[in-house]
């Protein structure tokens, strides 16, 4: 951790909150559904496509996987109701992951129904390296029965290779990022450029391979190798599509839609919104210095 990044995570703990929730709120919708709708109806008028996600992990109790479910399912409900273009991302510890697999399988599959009445799209979002396998596990097994469903893969793990070999015989969705949780050596890559390089590695297996892909980076580098590569492969722009964080790199994401690209911008929101932020501060200290250096430059 750098030091500029040590003082910003020090300090943190002693910033008001109301504080705290306005730099954050570049990142955030707010707390409501009703701000989030509010917040993708205006990405859409910009042509701008959005994944809502509810805010939230690390639950210790059946009764808060089961809110988790309502919730978004109350999601999927408002973005039919209010006819905005935007699909979901969920976590599966939300949903009961680290309580029970088969628990957390048939939460995940009430939200899918609901999906499916709407004729929406559902994303796993993927989390630390405890919870990889049981996340593929779970998704394999609703790619059954649902057919609008994708997975995320993670650059830096060492095994998303062979992820990406099993999954596309299935013909997977997949988003495509780097990674964001501190893992060790041993399970994932720790260096700038092997995971650039795994990024590309990977991509070009999914794209190959004729499947959607999600590509999920505000790494200028990694947009332009990709977009070599679309072209090298021949890909219409129905193809694939770019994906970033509410609040990061605007002008990255103004050329690629002004270029004809589809963009969608990942909206969390939700009550939690504050011990999300913490947590994601503690967790990788990089983020901190974003926010920290977004105290300088707030131009979404
Ligand atoms: P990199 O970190 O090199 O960032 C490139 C540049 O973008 C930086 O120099 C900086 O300027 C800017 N930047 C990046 N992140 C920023 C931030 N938070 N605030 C301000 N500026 C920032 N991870 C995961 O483990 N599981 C998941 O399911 C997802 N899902 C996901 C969805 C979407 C739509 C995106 C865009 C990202 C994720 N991620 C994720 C996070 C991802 O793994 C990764 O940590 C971040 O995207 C940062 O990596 P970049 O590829 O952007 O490169």
């Amino acid at each position: 951790m750098n030091f500029l990044n040590r003082v910003v995570v020090g300090t943190l703990p002693f910033v008001p909150r109301p504080v705290v929730r306005y730099y954050s709120s570049r990142y955030m919708a707010g707390e409501t559904i009703d701000e989030a709708v509010c917040c993708v109806r205006q990405l859409n008028k910009e042509g701008k496509l959005a994944t809502l996600d509810v805010l939230g992990e690390d639950i210790t109790s059946t009764d808060e996987a089961i809110l988790a479910r309502e919730q978004n399912i109350q999601v999927l409900h408002a973005i039919a109701r209010e006819n905005i273009d935007s699909n979901l991302s969920i976590k599966l510890t939300s949903l009961g992951l680290k309580l029970g697999k088969e628990f957390c399988l048939e939460n995940v599959r009430e939200i899918l129904k609901v999906a499916r009445q709407h004729n929406n799209f559902v994303r796993f979002d993927m989390e630390d390296s405890s919870c990889t396998s049981d996340t593929i596990e779970i998704f394999r097994n609703l790619q059954k029965e649902f057919s609008r469903i994708g997975i995320v893969l993670q650059a830096y793990m060492r095994r998303s290779e062979e992820d990406v070999r099993q999954l596309i015989k299935t013909g997977t969705n997949f988003r495509l990022c780097k990674g964001i949780y501190k893992e060790p050596p041993e399970v994932a890559f720790q260096k700038r450029e092997e995971v650039r390089r795994n990024f590309v590695k990977l991509l070009d297996l999914m794209l190959s391979n004729r499947c959607y892909v999600g590509i999920a980076t505000h790494d200028s580098v990694l947009t332009s190798t990709a977009l070599h590569l679309t072209r090298k492969l021949g890909l219409q722009k129905d193809r694939y599509e770019f994906q970033m964080l509410l609040g990061v790199q605007p002008e990255l994401r103004q050329k690629l839609l002004r270029d004809g690209h589809r963009m969608r911008l990942y909206v969390p929101f939700g009550e939690q919104w504050y011990a999300y932020s913490m947590r994601r501060f503690k967790e990788n200290p990089e983020v901190a210095g974003y926010v920290f250096k977004a105290l300088f430059r707030r131009n979404v």
